[in-house]
């Protein structure tokens, strides 16, 4: 039996975080949040990191609204790594009730994702 697109993204969620710890993952069924409020936190909180539109910044943060990376990762991972972070970088955890210093709320998260998948590849 070959192993469906959605198992396989899973997979690579889950063996990238193997390493840290077991954390049980809380994802929306849903993610649709409002991408023009998700533009305005974007800006507060990920811009210093993740330039401008997504666009990355040496150093820094990687891009986000690289179509490639668009492209093959889901919401609900772009979800993850903006509510729990990565463990050893930069790259917090930005969940209210998680340590954290950006400290959003799960809607707050939603509308950032939403935002990034707005985001045409060649705009600024
Ligand atoms: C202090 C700098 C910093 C800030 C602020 C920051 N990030 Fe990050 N982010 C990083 C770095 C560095 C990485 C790469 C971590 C790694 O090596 O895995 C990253 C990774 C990510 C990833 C995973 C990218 C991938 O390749 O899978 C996402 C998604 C992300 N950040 C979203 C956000 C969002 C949304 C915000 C705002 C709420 C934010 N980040 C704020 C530095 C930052």
């Amino acid at each position: 039996e070959r192993i469906s697109e959605k198992d396989l993204n899973n997979l690579v969620v889950f063996i990238r975080d193997w390493q840290t710890e077991e954390i049980k993952f809380d994802v929306p069924e849903v993610i649709a949040g409002d991408p023009t409020a998700g533009e305005k936190l974007y800006n507060l909180k990920c811009l210093n990191c993740h330039g401008e539109a997504g666009a990355g910044r040496l150093k820094m943060g990687p891009a986000l609204s690289n179509p490639e990376y668009l492209k093959y990762t889901s919401d609900k991972q772009i979800w993850i790594s903006a509510a729990y972070g990565r463990e050893n970088t930069s790259m917090g955890s930005s969940l209210k009730g998680l340590e954290g210093v950006r400290q959003l709320k799960e809607e707050e998260i939603s509308d950032i994702v939403s935002y990034i998948r707005s985001i045409k590849p060649n705009e600024k």
